[in-house]
């Protein structure tokens, strides 16, 4: 049980962030949640929302044409529930983690745009009433600001696909909050502003959009100054702003991160904590997993690691500390405006 971890704080990240009208949240593996029970009950204790990191990934919901495996899906849910936890649904249209009868079915444009209707009706509509927020289109800009190239925006030669997955992601799920979402979007720049000019362009002409999900995957030492002003821009647009996927990945050496890198890490998860809140309108902020035992970051970066707020063995880091801080130092609200959904 998480009480049996003495040295974790006795407010929780969750109840700091429930004071302030702040959604904490998590990654989590379903796989983790078998292997470890001490894993589940501090994903329980430490966080109010829950994105299942791979589960409801189109190659994972449909590897076989036709043939759905929600068992994952539904894991996710089922532990959300039992904890009273929100969801963020992840990721309905994105260019990775396809299933390969997709990907090397040889359809055509118009076969791949009814493809993805399908896909985002039936999966956004199973869940629907359980999802909070719903990360529609993952990952749509280069980092110039150009849309990137993709089976999907081939199949609609340019961006309309994106409309088109907003559109079928609320006819699906009316209730829940439709969001895009990606990363290095955190400071001013082409990518960031690109997003900004997408998602006014979508509401202009009507498509259900709700927010933005600014992932944070960031590199030690590199959390942009202009943050915060860049999550009011959004903000002062009308859009809710989610920060879905922090994580602080640090140069390794000789396979470990030194006492002063971890207490930089601990330092840039303050920061992008604090930037959180100095914006009404960001609503949330996930961690990409909270434990070094199962981040993405030494796979996909070689050589980096350490990226989480708990180490591997499940004792908190200063990053945990410094994550808490912040939210502690950020006192209450009167009216945090909680969510209904799933409290
Ligand atoms: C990652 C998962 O954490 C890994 O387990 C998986 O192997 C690859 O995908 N941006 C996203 C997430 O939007 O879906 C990615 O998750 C990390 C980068």
């Amino acid at each position: 049980m998480a009480h049996d971890h003495p040295v974790l704080a006795e407010a929780t990240l969750r109840q700091l962030g429930d004071l302030r009208g702040l959604q904490v949240g998590t990654a989590i593996r379903a796989s983790t949640l078998n292997a470890s029970a001490p894993y589940g009950a501090i994903a329980a204790r430490e966080f109010r929302s829950i994105t299942p990191a791979n589960e409801m990934k189109w190659a994972s919901v449909e590897p076989v044409r036709g043939q759905h495996d929600w068992s994952g899906a539904d894991a996710t849910i089922a532990f959300a529930r039992a904890h009273d936890q929100v969801v963020r649904g992840h990721t309905l249209v994105w260019h990775r983690q396809l299933p390969s009868w997709l990907t090397d079915g040889g359809f055509s444009g118009p076969q791949v745009l009814q493809l993805m209707t399908e896909h985002v009706v039936a999966e956004a509509g199973r869940y629907t009433g359980e999802i909070a927020a719903w990360d529609v289109v993952n990952e749509p800009f280069n980092e110039d600001g150009t849309f990137r190239t993709s089976i999907f925006e081939q199949a609609s030669n340019g961006p309309d696909y994106i409309a088109a997955a907003l559109h079928a992601a609320r006819r699906a799920d009316p209730a829940a909050r439709l969001y895009l979402n990606d990363y290095n979007i955190e400071g001013i720049n082409a990518k960031s502003t690109a997003m900004l000019n997408l998602a006014t362009s979508l509401r202009q002409r009507g498509v259900p959009i709700d927010g933005v999900g600014i992932q944070a995957h960031v590199i030690l030492g590199q959390v942009p100054s202009d943050f915060a002003e860049n999550i009011g821009r959004f903000v002062a647009a009308g859009f809710e702003v989610c920060l879905t996927e922090i994580d602080v990945r640090i140069p390794l050496i000789a396979g470990e991160a030194t006492p002063a890198q971890l207490a930089e890490q601990a330092a840039d998860y303050a920061r992008i904590i604090e930037a959180a809140l100095a914006a009404r309108g960001c609503v949330g902020v996930t961690v990409w997993g909270f434990t070094d035992l199962d981040s993405w970051i030494p796979r996909a970066f070689p050589g980096q690691g350490a990226a989480d707020l708990l180490d591997a063995n499940l004792s908190p880091k200063p990053a945990y500390f410094a994550m808490h801080r912040a939210l502690a130092a950020a006192g209450w609200i009167d009216d945090p405006g909680l969510p209904a959904n799933g409290i």
